[in-house]
């Protein structure tokens, strides 16, 4: 491979990462292992299937995985990079109970499971808002990093310890405000 061809690849890859960014107005911004914890720490131990709505490189997924191989945990990507490396790493860290799709969250008809985690962007929760009603049933827990639901009433608004951050927990059936 000649220096020109590396860079022409090494700019795709880039140039494919920030039109994916500005079409879906998310940054794959990876939740990092301390503040995965305390995501984690919210997950019900009764819990059997949990999807993280835009799973960016795995990260979030992969730790849910590790800490709980007892529920089965899917990643939703629509990026083909993010998704290429998460697929990829979840190879590697061989969970059998992790799996990554390649999709919109928004039109993919898919049983989210009993707990939706998120960490995306106050531009598109409204539509983040709308599928979780549709698809999720009445007891399902959604844990959202960063950004409220709008129109949605939390059951809990916890600052986190590790970031800026506030975790919005809410639980369907009861999520209406009143
Ligand atoms: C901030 S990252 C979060 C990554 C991961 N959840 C974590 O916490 O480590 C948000 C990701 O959501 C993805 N995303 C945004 N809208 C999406 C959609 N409609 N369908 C699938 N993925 C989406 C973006 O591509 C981005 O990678």
């Amino acid at each position: 491979m000649t220096d020109l061809s590396i860079l022409v690849f090494v700019g795709i890859i880039l140039a494919l990462i920030a039109i994916y960014a500005i079409r879906l107005r998310a940054v794959p911004m990876p939740t990092m292992t301390k503040a995965a914890r305390e995501i984690i720490a919210y997950i019900p131990n009764d819990t059997k299937a949990v999807t993280d709505f835009g799973s960016g490189w795995g990260d979030l997924a992969l730790e849910i995985a590790r800490a709980r191989p007892d529920v089965t945990v899917t990643g939703i990507e629509l990026s083909p990079v993010p998704y290429a490396i998460s697929r990829m790493r979840g190879i590697l860290a061989a969970k059998p109970n992790l799996d990554f799709i390649r999709a919109d969250f928004r039109t993919l008809d898919r049983d989210p499971g009993d707990v939706v985690v998120c960490f995306l962007d106050p531009r598109i929760m409204r539509d983040v808002g709308d599928v979780l009603a549709e698809r999720m049933t009445d007891g399902g827990i959604v844990i959202s990093r960063g950004f409220a639901i709008p129109g949605w009433q939390a059951f809990g608004e916890i600052p986190m310890k590790n970031g800026p951050d506030r975790l919005y927990l809410y639980r369907v059936g009861h999520h209406k405000a009143t």
